[in-house]
């Protein structure tokens, strides 16, 4: 399980575990390393299938040939049953999806939605948490927010269903469609703090980047991701969830009760 320690791997990895599994964690904390390939064939060798998430975008520079290398190498020593998670609605994706696909293995891409968890866990949550407002570069699209318990289900199935889904791309969201501004109006409903959501330009949102010193190159690919991203497209449901596990996706508001609870946004 590549991205062990993150949103998706630790889910995954749980649930694979939870199912009798023997799982393997990696990450740079287990010494596997994506921008090492000499990392890679401890890491893989003996597996019977390995889930593989990019530690950045999928649809970032690089991607697919970091992607593509590591397939091929999983390939080479036997380990034929990848699992590898995409984007739903980022063009910049496929060709980390294709680099895939061309490696040899018998492969499943399983296309995420927003995740619900972009809101409690990574770089969003701290400046909700602590200013009470959400900045984001997503005017009043819509999104099916989809609950990562939810991918962790679909990719151990994949990865453990034999070849029945070998070859297949999975579409997967959540049941529900939501604009930005009203996920944080469930979250400050939930919370009874006043949250807000702010939408700016992807311009703008680019520009606070780069001020907090991410690189010009990577502000410019991760403006162009939202760009296609955001832009409506994808304001629909996808049914993968319910295909795979025979059951509804998990509810946003079940997500924001849990970690409401949890005391994920109290200041
Ligand atoms: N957020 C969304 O809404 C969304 C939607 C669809 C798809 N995705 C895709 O999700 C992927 C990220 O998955 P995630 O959100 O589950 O991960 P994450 O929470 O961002 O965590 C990143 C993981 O990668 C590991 N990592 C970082 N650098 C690494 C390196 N050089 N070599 C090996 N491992 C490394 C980290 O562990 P260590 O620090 O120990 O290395 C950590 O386990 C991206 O490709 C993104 O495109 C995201």
């Amino acid at each position: 399980m590549t991205g062990a320690s993150g949103r998706t791997g630790s889910r995954v990895a749980r649930a694979a575990r939870a199912a009798g599994f023997t799982v393997r964690a990696a990450s740079r904390a287990t010494g596997f390393d994506f921008w090492d390939g000499s990392t890679w064939a401890g890491t893989l060798r003996g597996a019977d299938a390995a889930y593989l998430a990019h530690p950045m975008d999928v649809g970032a520079p690089g991607a697919a040939e970091v992607i593509g290398a590591v397939a091929r190498e999983a390939v080479r020593l036997g380990v034929r049953r990848l699992v590898l998670l995409s984007a739903r609605g980022e063009d910049q994706s496929l060709p980390t999806e294709e680099a895939l696909h061309a490696s040899g293995a018998d492969w499943t891409v399983v296309r995420a939605a927003w995740f619900a968890q972009n809101f409690s866990e990574g770089p969003l949550v701290a400046e909700l948490r602590e200013r009470g407002e959400l900045v984001f570069p997503a005017g009043g699209v819509r999104e099916p927010f989809l609950d990562v318990r939810d991918i962790a289900d679909v990719v151990v199935t994949a990865l453990t269903a034999g070849d029945r889904y070998a070859g297949r791309t999975l579409d997967l969201s959540g049941p529900r469609l939501l604009t930005f501004g009203e996920a944080v109006a469930e979250i400050a409903g939930a919370t009874g703090r006043p949250l807000r959501y702010r939408a700016v330009s992807t311009r703008d949102y680019g520009e606070a980047l780069a001020g907090f010193g991410v690189p010009r190159k990577e502000v410019a690919a991760l403006t162009a991701i939202f760009d296609t991203l955001l832009d409506g497209r994808y304001a629909h449901l996808s049914d993968g969830v319910r295909e795979v596990l025979g059951r509804p996706p998990r509810d946003f508001a079940d997500f924001v009760r849990e970690e409401a609870a949890a005391g994920t946004w109290t200041a």
